[in-house]
């Protein structure tokens, strides 16, 4: 995978067209447009909700080159999924939500490349197939959960931003 391209493009990302506050609405507005049977399994507000979801893509791109880090930060996300009601199906349209919105926030200072356009899908590719894998069989990650210091249920005790890679991991 080319990983300078996905951290450069997250990088542009922050700072282009009123950085990741506005793609981070965007991703929320176009997916609620565009595929209105997920509204309802969401019940925090998008203006909060947004701040994780690009904190937690945040996580991962850093974590990249990381997986012992990033693996189990994933299997840990697809398990809390499970108490959001997320179908496997939902995972194709958020990536190609994550994408359109993308493209269209980077196009508006600079360039999009097909180039950029394969890295982000298989990145989102590989990072739904580990979380999906996860909650699929949430019972053969119990072990791994508890040694990387969180619940079974994905969770962790004392941590209210449980979509943030903790520690120097993220080097
Ligand atoms: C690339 C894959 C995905 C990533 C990185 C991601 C990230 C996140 C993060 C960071 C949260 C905050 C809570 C937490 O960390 O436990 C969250 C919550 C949530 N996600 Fe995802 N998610 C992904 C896929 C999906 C899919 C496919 C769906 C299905 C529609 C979905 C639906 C939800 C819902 C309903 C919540 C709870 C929102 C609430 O609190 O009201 N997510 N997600």
């Amino acid at each position: 995978m080319k990983t300078k391209l996905l951290r450069e493009t997250f990088e542009r990302a922050r700072t282009e067209n009123g950085g990741l506050t506005s793609l981070g609405m965007r991703f929320y507005g176009r997916l609620f447009e565009k595929y209105p049977a997920v509204r309802p399994l969401f019940t925090t507000p998008p203006e909060q909700q947004h701040k994780k979801l690009m904190a937690s893509i945040g996580s991962i791109v850093a974590a990249v080159e990381n997986p012992e880090a990033l693996v189990p930060f994933l299997h840990a996300m697809g398990i809390r999924h499970l108490k959001y009601k997320t179908e496997d199906a939902h995972y194709g349209a958020v990536a190609e939500n994550l994408i359109a919105v993308l493209s269209e926030h980077l196009s508006k200072e600079g360039e999009w490349t097909e180039e950029m356009k394969d890295t982000w899908q298989e990145a989102l590719k590989t990072v739904s197939s580990i979380m999906i894998e996860a909650a699929t069989n949430p019972q053969l990650y119990k072990e791994e959960l508890l040694q990387t210091g969180y619940g079974a249920d994905g969770f962790r005790q004392n941590d209210p931003e449980p979509w943030k890679i903790r520690e120097a991991v993220t080097g």
